[in-house]
């Protein structure tokens, strides 16, 4: 049996069966280490495209390429065996049609090995949605805060505060999930629109900024390790600070390196004698 064939990996239709059920938990990996260590304590990772800010500086996510997620997707996928693998389909890769998100997705599925993608936005990618399902390829997908709308959004303020809001995203979620999403992130939306929406799909609601009435939830993990700036979002709980600590090891190896305390007999290699 080859090494492949001995992964039991949790499943798309394993996560769809959680609705109601136990909560889902997500986090965000972009590399092989951070999926290596968080692989077996969650039950999907997210290679998202928060990578384009997290890890590259951007701006924002829209400059995040196809070939950029596949790379990091491959990756994650590589350091995992345990945890479902889903990857964002970035901004321009799949809203002009159906044929142009399946070849992108098609790509991504088999460029990297994961199990679904994920892709933003409401009734106007419900026809995609439907189209990508049928051809057997799994979509989550994400409402609310959608950050590659930004510009049309004006920002990354919480969404659902008016009942127009309220109205539009109820009908995007429901568009998603009937066109056979198994799962929809719902992101910074006020609480009891995400409960109103949690309980009105079938499909697996996971949050972030949008309440424990989510079937799920997910966080930038650098957000939740104390690693990506001061800024702390309201929706974001800080589970470790690990800034400090790659700071002061930075500190001390250099105060090794300049005092030749490093490296010390135990790291340098000798004759046979
Ligand atoms: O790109 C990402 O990391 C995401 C999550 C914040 C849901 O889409």
């Amino acid at each position: 049996m080859s090494a492949t064939a001995q992964v039991k990996r949790i499943t798309v239709p394993e996560i769809a069966a959680r609705k109601g059920k136990e909560p889902v938990s997500i986090l965000t990996a972009y590399t092989v280490s951070m999926a290596r260590l968080l692989d077996q304590h969650v039950d999907m990772l997210l290679v998202g495209d928060s990578l384009g800010m997290v890890l590259y500086g951007l701006d924002s996510t829209l400059p995040v390429t196809l070939d950029m997620m596949i790379a990091h997707g491959a990756a994650v996928v590589r350091g995992s065996s345990r945890a479902g693998v889903v990857v964002d389909l970035p901004w321009a890769t799949y809203q002009e049609s159906r044929e142009q998100a399946f070849r992108a997705a098609a790509r991504v599925l088999a460029e990297t090995g994961c199990a679904a993608v994920k892709l933003e936005g409401g009734e106007e990618m419900a026809e995609t949605v439907d189209f990508l399902v049928r051809r057997g390829i799994p979509v989550m997908g994400h409402v609310g805060l959608t950050p590659q709308a930004v510009n049309a959004l004006g920002g990354y303020r919480a969404r659902g505060r008016s009942d127009a809001e309220q109205h539009k995203i109820l009908g995007d979620a429901r568009a998603i999930a009937e066109a056979g999403a198994f799962s929809i992130v719902i992101e910074g939306v006020v609480e009891p629109l995400a409960r109103q929406i949690t309980e009105s799909v079938s499909a697996v609601t996971i949050g972030i900024g949008a309440s424990a009435a989510c079937d799920g939830q997910v966080l930038v993990s650098d957000d939740l390790l104390g690693l990506f700036g001061a800024f702390t979002p309201k929706f974001v709980k800080r589970y470790a600070e690990l800034g400090p600590l790659v700071e002061e090891a930075a500190r001390a190896y250099t105060a090794d390196v300049r005092s030749r305390a490093f490296p010390g007999p135990e790291h340098v290699f000798q004759p046979k004698k």
